[in-house]
C-alpha cells in the first residue's frame, strides 16, 4: 500500500480511478490462503482510492484518470467468489422442500428417484440454448449481489453428452457474461438410473470416456464426485479423482454432508484443492486436509435447506490452522440460495464464524478453492479489478443487515458494469 507521500508528480495516468472509500478491504494474500483470519487480514484503508489496479493508498490520489467512480464514502472490496455452485439446470424443485418440511429425508427422497435424478430428467430434456437462458438470469443475479466469479458443476446430464452440453453452456456463459466462470465435471454426482445396477459400468464410463473426453475439449478445471453413503464410497471416490488427476482435472470432493464415510482422507492421495461440505468431518479428516493444502469450503445454504442440525467442527478446524471458505452451493435441490451476502450472514449465525472469516471466505480464500489466487481475490497491485462498492460505513455490517441487497456499484475487469454507467443497468 503507497499513499502519496514520496511521489511529487502524480503523472501516472490509470483507467479508471475509485476514490472517496470510506473502508477499503484489500485483503492480501500473499503467504497463501487465510486461516483464522482477523481484522488485520482485512488490510483496510481508511479513507482509500484504488487507481484500477496500479495503485493502492489513502488521501487524496496524484495519479490521473480517464474516469472516476465516486465511493461516495462507502466500503470497498473484492468482488465476492463463489466457489462452489450448480448454477445450471432445468426444472425446480419446491414440491421436495414441501416433503422435507414436511419430515421428509433428502437421501430417501434421492433413493425414491427423486432429488438429483429428478433434475437430470429435466436437464437431459432442455436445449443448450434453453440452459443458457436460465442459467444467463442466473448470473445476472449473483453479479446483482456482488459475486465476479463463481464455479459452476455439470452433474445433471450424467451422460457424456449431456454431460459436455451443460459444460458446453458453462464455457459459452463465461465468454458472454460479465461473470467469469469456472467448470467443474461432476458426471459422479450420482449413478443414473439407466446404470442403478450396474454402478461399475458407470464409474467406467466415467473414468475410460467422460474424463478423457472432457479434458480433451477442455471443458472443465476440476473433477468432482459426490462420496457419500448410497452414492460414491471412499474407494469409488479415489479411483474417479485419480482418473481425473491423470487427466489434469484437479480434485474436488462433496464429502461428509450426510455421513462420514472417511471422504476427507482421500485429500492427500488425490490432492485434493477444496473439500465441501464437511458437516461430519472429523480430526482425521482435518489432518489430512491441512497436510493436502486443501481448503475446507463451507455451504451453509444448503446445511439450512437440509434442515440438518450437525455443523462443521469450526473450532477443531481452527485450532488445526485449516483455512475456510465459504460458497453458496446454489443449485434446486439442497440450496436455492445465490447470494454470496446471504451466504456471509448464514456462516455467521450458523456456524460462530466471525465476520473478518466470512469475508475471506467469500474471497481470497474463495480464490485460493479454484486455484485463482494469483488473478483475483483481494485489491492489490497487478490483479484483475473486480471490485464491489457496498452501501454501508463499516464491514461488519455486511453480515448485519441480514438479506439486504446494497449494492453501489461493481467493476468487473476494470469496467464498470453494475451502477452509474454500468453497462448492465
Ligand atoms: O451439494 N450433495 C450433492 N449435490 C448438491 C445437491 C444437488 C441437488 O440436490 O440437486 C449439494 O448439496
Ligand atoms: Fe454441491
Amino acid at each position: 500500500v503507497s499513499g502519496r507521500k514520496g511521489r511529487k508528480h502524480g503523472k501516472e495516468v490509470c483507467d479508471l480511478l475509485i476514490m472517496n472509500i470510506r473502508q477499503l478491504l484489500t485483503i492480501p494474500s500473499t503467504e497463501g490462503p487465510l486461516s483464522n483470519p482477523d481484522r488485520k487480514s482485512l488490510g483496510i484503508v481508511e479513507n482509500g482510492f484504488v487507481g484500477i489496479i496500479k495503485e493502492v493508498g489513502e488521501g487524496k490520489p496524484l495519479m490521473r484518470a480517464r474516469r472516476s467512480v465516486d465511493a461516495k464514502n462507502n466500503i470497498v472490496l473484492p468482488g465476492f467468489i463463489d466457489a462452489h455452485t450448480h448454477m445450471i439446470f432445468a426444472g425446480s424443485r419446491e414440491r421436495e422442500f414441501s416433503m422435507r418440511v414436511g419430515g421428509r429425508d433428502y437421501l430417501e427422497i434421492m433413493k425414491e428417484g427423486g432429488g438429483i435424478q429428478s433434475t437430470v430428467q429435466s436437464t437431459r430434456k432442455a436445449s443448450r440454448e434453453e440452459l443458457f437462458t436460465e442459467s444467463y438470469r442466473r448470473l445476472n443475479d449473483i453479479l446483482s449481489w456482488g459475486t465476479t466469479t463463481c464455479e459452476v458443476k455439470s452433474g445433471y446430464g450424467l451422460t457424456t453428452s449431456d454431460e459436455i452440453k451443460m459444460l458446453d453452456v458453462a464455457r459459452k456463459l463465461g465468454n458472454e457474461h460479465p461473470v467469469d466462470v469456472i467448470p467443474t465435471f461432476l458426471g459422479a454426482h450420482d449413478v443414473p438410473v439407466e446404470y442403478r445396477n450396474e454402478k461399475e459400468d458407470y464409474i467406467d464410463l466415467l473414468t475410460n470416456e467422460m474424463i478423457p473426453r472432457v479434458s480433451e475439449g477442455n471443458y472443465a478445471r476440476f473433477c468432482d464426485v459426490f462420496c457419500e453413503e448410497g452414492v460414491f464410497n471412499k474407494e469409488e471416490t479415489e479411483r474417479i479423482l485419480s482418473a481425473g488427476n491423470a487427466h489434469g482435472l484437479k480434485a474436488k470432493i462433496h464429502v461428509d454432508e450426510f455421513v462420514n464415510i472417511g471422504g476427507c482422507e482421500l485429500a492427500e492421495s488425490v490432492h485434493a484443492v477444496s473439500c465441501d461440505h464437511l458437516l461430519k468431518t472429523d480430526e482425521k479428516g482435518i489432518e489430512s486436509m491441512k497436510s493436502a493444502g486443501t481448503i475446507a469450503v463451507l455451504l451453509p445454504g444448503s446445511n439450512l435447506f437440509l434442515m440438518e442440525e450437525e455443523k462443521p467442527p469450526i473450532q477443531m478446524m481452527r485450532k488445526k490452522g485449516l483455512p475456510i471458505a465459504i460458497a453458496s452451493d446454489f443449485n434446486p435441490g439442497s440450496s436455492p440460495i445465490l447470494s454470496m451476502p446471504v451466504i456471509i450472514s448464514l456462516s455467521c449465525l450458523l456456524y460462530g464464524l466471525t465476520p473478518e472469516e466470512a469475508i475471506v471466505g467469500a474471497t481470497v480464500n474463495a480464490a485460493y478453492a479454484l486455484e485463482e489466487e494469483g488473478r483475483i481475490g483481494s485489491i492489490e497491485k497487478g490483479k484483475k479489478a473486480d471490485i464491489v462498492v457496498m452501501r454501508y460505513s463499516n464491514y461488519e455490517e455486511i453480515p448485519y443487515w441480514f438479506a439486504q441487497k446494497r449494492v453501489e456499484c461493481i467493476i468487473k475487469g476494470g469496467e464498470i458494469v453494475v451502477g452509474k454507467g454500468g453497462r448492465l443497468n
